[in-house]
């Protein structure tokens, strides 16, 4: 505006007052130049001085950091920074009591790191001319924590066992087995043995143990009783006739160092002149036989922690109808009767 006045200023003639306003107005448009291009190759210098951001880091102060520690994370990079914005997992990070911005958001303090601060951490350097980034991914140790040992608390002999063992850790925890305070070989999550024995029964401890956290766990203990399996009675005959012979019973069950217990019918039998257990009790010899020892007999099968029972086994015992009667027979001369068998 002032440069159309100019114009028309010149066209009139020229005077003192005329001139020095022109002079002054010149100096004054000048100087406003001056500064306008020495703004301008401030800015210029400025940017071309800036550096781009480049190779942002963040740095633990640990690398492996266990939950109730403390722990920083430092977000550094080369070229001058303007902000710094830090991210979790891909949102925003909302600090919670237990951390710290500090340094101009350049250390991220968690005074005592938790489980659940363990992600993917991000952070933003900027500056006018450029923006970059660096994660890193913070695994919280923790643990071993709530060890339980899962399976059977019984189990047949010669059956498989099969024990597992869990705890709460990061990393996963390693484990230590024992049966009645005496340590049995497994160092992983499963205990198996196959084929069990009876003295496989007791009680089993597993211990949990985190290699960086360096602490072990209480112990979880689970009772386990081996039982009396299989228990089955054979017979040397089941035919049999009175009076003219004897009969072996045999008594087998999966296991050792058992009990044996034989009945007849729903009594115990005991031993006497005619009736003969050996064997330790699995064999039961009966030496004569009569007509009223067909049973059923059955056999039954102890350890101090279980019992199991036989099916029952019958006798088929044939025997002569009494001799008196078949005499008062042969009497009345009913020969054929003599060898009459029920
Ligand atoms: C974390 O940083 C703070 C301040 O920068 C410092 O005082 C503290 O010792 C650091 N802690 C660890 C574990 O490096
Ligand atoms: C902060 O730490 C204390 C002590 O370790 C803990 O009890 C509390 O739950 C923590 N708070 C948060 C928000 O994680
Ligand atoms: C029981 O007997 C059956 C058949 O004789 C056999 O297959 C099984 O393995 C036995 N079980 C045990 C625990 O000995
Ligand atoms: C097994 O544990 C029970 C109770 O926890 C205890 O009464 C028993 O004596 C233990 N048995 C052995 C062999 O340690
Ligand atoms: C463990 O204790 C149980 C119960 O006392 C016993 O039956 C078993 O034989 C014991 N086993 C070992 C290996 O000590
Ligand atoms: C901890 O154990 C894991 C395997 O479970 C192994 O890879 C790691 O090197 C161990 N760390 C230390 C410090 O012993
Ligand atoms: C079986 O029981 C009967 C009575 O019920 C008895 O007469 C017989 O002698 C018994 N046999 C044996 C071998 O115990
Ligand atoms: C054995 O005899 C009893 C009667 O004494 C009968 O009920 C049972 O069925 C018989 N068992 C067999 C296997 O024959």
């Amino acid at each position: 505006m002032m440069g159309f006045s100019s114009i028309g200023e010149k066209k009139s003639p020229l005077t003192k007052n005329s001139n020095l306003r022109f002079i002054i107005w010149a100096s004054f448009n000048h100087l406003l130049l001056f500064l306008f291009s020495y703004y301008f190759l401030l800015l210029i210098f400025f940017f071309w001085q800036t550096e781009k951001i480049s190779a942002v880091s963040v740095t633990p102060s640990t690398n492996l950091p266990v939950e109730g520690t403390s722990v920083n994370l430092t977000c550094e990079a080369s070229g001058p920074v303007f902000t710094r914005n830090w991210m979790k997992d891909g949102s925003e990070l909302t600090p919670t009591d237990n951390m710290t911005l500090s340094d101009n958001n350049r250390v991220l303090t968690f005074n005592t790191v938790n489980r659940k601060d363990s992600g993917e951490y991000f952070c933003q350097i900027s500056n006018p001319i450029s923006s970059d980034g660096a994660k890193y991914i913070m695994i919280v140790n923790y643990g071993p924590e709530k060890v339980q040992i899962k399976g059977p608390n019984k189990i047949n002999v010669k059956g498989t066992l099969k024990l597992i063992c869990s705890a709460e850790s990061t990393p996963t925890a390693r484990f230590t087995w024992f049966l009645n305070g005496t340590e049995i070989p497994s160092t992983s999550a499963e205990y198996i043995k196959e084929e069990v024995e009876l003295s496989d029964s007791g009680n089993y401890t597993c211990q949990a143990w985190n290699n960086i956290t360096e602490r072990t766990s209480s112990s979880a203990v689970h009772g386990l009783t081996v039982t009396v399996s299989n228990v089955s009675v054979t017979s040397s005959s089941t035919d049999l006739v009175e009076f003219s012979g004897s009969v072996s019973l045999s008594c087998s069950a999966s296991g050792s160092s058992l009990s044996f217990l034989w009945l007849n019918g729903s009594s115990e039998v005991t031993a006497s002149d005619r009736v003969q257990l050996t064997d330790g009790g699995s064999s039961l010899t009966i030496i004569t036989v009569t007509r009223f020892d067909q049973g059923p007999f059955r056999c039954s099968v102890s350890n101090p922690v279980s019992t199991g029972t036989s099916d029952p086994v019958n006798l088929s015992i044939s025997y002569k109808l009494n001799a008196l009667y078949l005499e008062s027979f042969h009497r009345v001369n009913v020969n054929f009767l003599c060898s009459l068998y029920i």
